[in-house]
């Protein structure tokens, strides 16, 4: 007799084997907000927390690998941004300390980096905006893949979520895809779930977990704010490349567009070269994240935040947050089973509905 949660198990197989977790269920790494505390607490809740290392030298990575240790016994993960001056000296890092896995984000990886992680025995995952891509990383190597659609909070791409998972699922067998952007609950994972995926990636959901280390403020803000508040950033002149961010509107996004409209009528009027506004642009944002997640300045920092920020109502615990998911997804799967036993389908009667 098959309960709803070994049906659950076998949707989600060679994600929890990839993972070695009881859930395939990743904390997205989020800079400033996935430290020890909520990467320990989703581990030991079966999911599989992922420490943001951000702009972390090695030797702070290595401190907050370490503490994450002593928290946890369960699996967890590290995410370096490809672009990080110091990559291959963090990926030295990992290896020391006996990480299990990586999550390589924030640009295509090069193929030493993957290839310096396989040599250390650790599990790569990457990101693929695009089928091409996946496969390119697939043939370097990598273990697993995260697609992440447009809903999600942070850098985005352009695409939504349930539009590549219907590009990128039905195409890549290889390795287990974790899909990401605007999962808030269990019967959204479910579903990407019986579309082929081996996982799921959640940010947003997390970030009003207790042991989230988020300012109060941020927390607030969080359980404040409606679906529609999470908006892409704009790019209002193509001189000017804006790298799309999704994060709730607040004064610090309205001084931005108006930021960009300034620097675009000085450069006009020949008062500034177009380089040092192009960079001005670029840096606007600098250390933003930081000041709204551990200053609580949510006025003027960046509020990173995707559309599911609209079903986060409160701050709850982390195990709670997880087995919400998990007993959405199941009631959805008992659901269908008490209706095809209703119309007499022999071949789901075999699916307990006592799980
Ligand atoms: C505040 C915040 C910070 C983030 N920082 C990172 C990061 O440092 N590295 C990364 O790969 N993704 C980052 N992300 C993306 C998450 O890891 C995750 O993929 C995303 O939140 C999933 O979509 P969701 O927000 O709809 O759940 C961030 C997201 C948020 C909300």
């Amino acid at each position: 007799m098959q309960t709803a949660l070994d049906y659950l198990n076998t949707l989600w197989g060679r994600g929890t084997t990839l993972l070695g977790t009881k859930y395939a269920i990743l904390g997205g790494a989020m800079t400033w907000v996935s430290e020890r505390n909520l990467v320990s607490a989703i581990s030991n809740a079966g999911g599989f927390g992922v420490i943001a290392c951000g702009a972390m030298t090695p030797e702070l990575l290595e401190n907050e690998i370490k503490a994450t240790k002593i928290l946890t016994q369960k699996p967890f993960g590290v995410n370096l941004i490809t672009m990080h001056p110091d990559l291959l000296a963090l990926i030295d890092v990992c290896v020391k300390t006996g990480v299990t896995h990586v999550v390589l984000a924030g640009g295509v990886p090069t193929k030493e980096a993957i290839e310096s992680l396989k040599k250390g025995e650790i599990k790569v995952l990457c990101f693929a905006p695009a089928l091409a891509l996946a496969k390119r990383l697939i043939r370097l190597g990598i273990d697993g893949l995260i697609i992440e659609g447009n809903e999600a909070g942070g850098h985005i791409g352009p695409v939504a979520t349930t539009v590549l998972a219907q590009e990128i699922l039905p195409e890549i067998r290889d390795i287990p895809v974790f899909v990401a952007g605007g999962i808030g609950r269990g019967e959204a994972m479910l579903s990407y779930l019986e579309m082929g995926a081996s996982g799921c990636q959640l940010g947003t959901r997390f970030v009003c977990a207790t042991e989230s280390r988020a300012h109060p403020k941020f927390k607030q803000a969080f359980i404040r704010a409606a679906a529609r508040d999470a908006v892409a950033s704009v790019q209002i002149d193509s001189r000017f490349p804006v790298i799309p961010v999704r994060a709730l509107n607040n004064k610090g996004t309205e001084r931005f567009q108006e930021y960009q409209r300034e620097l675009i009528r000085q450069v006009d009027a020949g008062a500034l070269p177009l380089k040092d506004a192009q960079m001005k642009v670029e840096h606007y944002w600098a250390g933003a994240l930081r000041r709204a997640v551990i200053d609580g300045d949510v006025d003027e920092g960046s509020l990173m935040a995707g559309q599911s920020v609209g079903l986060v109502n409160a701050e709850e615990p982390t195990e709670k947050i997880i087995q919400d998911l998990i007993n959405q997804a199941l009631s959805i799967i008992k659901i269908r089973t008490e209706k095809e036993i209703e119309q007499g389908n022999e071949r789901v009667i075999k699916l307990s509905l006592s799980d």
